[in-house]
């Protein structure tokens, strides 16, 4: 007999990476041959094991069979900035001179909100398109900008944490802000959006360098009444950014600190880039569990430095992947990945060797933990959310062709990150619900708005 609420058992050959490989001596990785996943209606994984075990628990409950492919968890971007899709591929510059010609007059331009409904769509179809089912998005200047981010994400039942990007110094005077405004803003955004859904409020000062320390305070006034909102902003990325904020803020131990001060470090905090640490700012970032995203391909793309993902592993912190998407150079967390093996590997002596299975769990688990939605998604144990890509190369491409003649699991997994792109995300689920199948994306029924739910769902 079907055990209640069983919708569906998944037939795959699939992997996946709960356990932090820089922590643990196991396997990095597990992979089944021939994997049963029992899910039930609201897209809970209940049952995991041989697929033939599964389904006699099950049987019936139809079966879904996917070997045609490889079955991964979900995708998780930790940064990737909505308001620059369309500045993606601007190469030569360092940051500050990115910023000014490149992403600002962009993001100046989401003050229209049909624009920024138009983007907002580019985005989620982009991150979908890609295999990320999970994002940490660093919203827009401008409020009702946001909401037609989280209007959509919601239409496409993506898994995303976002919120009002604040400012009020440095920046063109389109993009600054008020301590007051801001806080006001932002507490409307998260009451009409976190925990809705899939979706949930990030606390988002750009950076300390267009940050007073006014605006810091009120940033830590909304953190304090947006129960479970998290946190994230830019830290330690460019040189002479590091400069700047050095001179702005005197009375602070480091830049790190200019965040800490007004205590917006804590478990769901993710600060992006730390290029340029020193021991002090790891050892505080591993006090507040507070996690890097770490954005291989931005970090080569703007010149910013080498990422030392040793000493951040030496020191505790806790590391995942984002695409930094406009300065990144697309939304694949697998050619992030790629990018991290290739700049680790050329590091010689000071980088972290890094196999396949390391780059699945950065891409996928370790995302999750950063996020603090570790026990919701980031695998397939039972009690996660079903979200999941299956990986399907077209017929005679050098992924199809690699996959095939793969010798091992390790291999067939080094061959996705070095080889795959967006044509072979062929299908994507979000809590069980397909977001995008055969390679199409498609929205999803949007649940209900009846009130709060948690954001778990
Ligand atoms: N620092 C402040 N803003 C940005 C941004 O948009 N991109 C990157 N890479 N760094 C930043
Ligand atoms: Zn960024």
């Amino acid at each position: 007999m079907t055990r209640p609420g069983v919708g569906v058992v998944y037939r795959a050959r699939a992997f996946d990476a709960p356990d932090d490989p820089f922590t643990t001596s196991g396997p990095a990785f597990r992979y089944d041959d021939d994997l049963g996943l029992a899910v039930s209606d609201d897209g809970v994984i209940t049952e995991r094991g041989p697929f033939a075990a599964v389904a006699a628990s099950h049987p019936d409950a139809p079966t879904i069979d996917l070997r045609a492919g490889l079955l991964l968890p979900g995708l998780v971007d930790t940064h990737v900035h909505f308001p620059q899709v369309r500045v993606i591929g601007a190469l030569g510059m360092p940051l500050l001179e990115w910023l000014e010609r490149c992403a600002l007059p962009e993001e100046e331009r989401l003050a229209s909100t049909t624009y920024a409904a138009t983007v907002a769509g580019e985005l989620v179809a982009g991150l979908i398109a890609a295999g990320t089912t999970t994002s940490l998005v660093f919203g827009s200047h401008f409020a009702p900008a946001v909401d037609a981010l989280f209007a959509e994400a919601e239409r496409f039942g993506l898994r995303m944490t976002s919120g009002l990007v604040v400012s009020d110094r440095v920046l063109p005077e389109p993009l600054l802000t008020t301590p007051e405004r801001s806080h006001d803003e932002a507490v409307r955004l998260a009451k009409d959006w976190h925990g809705r859904g899939r979706l949930r409020y990030a606390v988002t000062p750009r950076f300390a360098l267009s940050a007073s320390d006014d605006i810091l305070a009120a940033c830590a006034d909304v953190l304090a009444v947006v129960d479970g909102a998290c946190f994230t902003s830019h830290v330690n990325e460019n040189n002479a950014e590091v400069a700047t904020v050095a001179d702005q803020f005197p009375h602070r131990d480091h830049y790190v600190d200019t965040y800490d001060h007004h205590g917006l470090l804590g478990g769901c905090s993710v600060l992006a880039h730390n290029v340029h640490p020193t021991d002090a700012e790891l050892d505080v970032l591993a006090a507040r569990g507070t996690a890097v995203a770490y954005c291989p391909t931005s970090n080569a793309a703007l010149g910013s430095g080498m990422f030392s993902l040793r000493r951040h592993v030496a020191a505790g912190v806790r590391v995942a992947l984002g695409s930094d998407v406009g300065a990144g150079t697309g939304f694949s967390i697998f050619k992030e990945g790629l990018q991290a093996y290739f700049l680790q590997h050329l590091l010689g002596a000071d980088g972290l060797p890094l196999a396949a299975g390391h780059l699945l769990h950065l891409s996928t688990a370790a995302g999750a933990a950063a996020l603090g939605l570790g026990d919701v998604t980031g695998d397939f144990s039972p009690g996660k959310q079903f979200d999941a890509i299956c990986v399907r190369p077209p017929v005679g491409t050098s992924l199809d062709i690699g996959l095939r003649h793969a010798g091992s699991p390790e291999e067939a997994l080094g061959k996705v990150f070095a080889l795959a792109g967006d044509a072979d995300v062929a299908d994507v689920w979000v809590g069980g619900d397909q977001v995008a199948s055969g390679g199409f994306v498609r929205p999803v029924i949007p649940p209900a708005p009846a009130g709060r739910r948690t954001p778990a769902g």
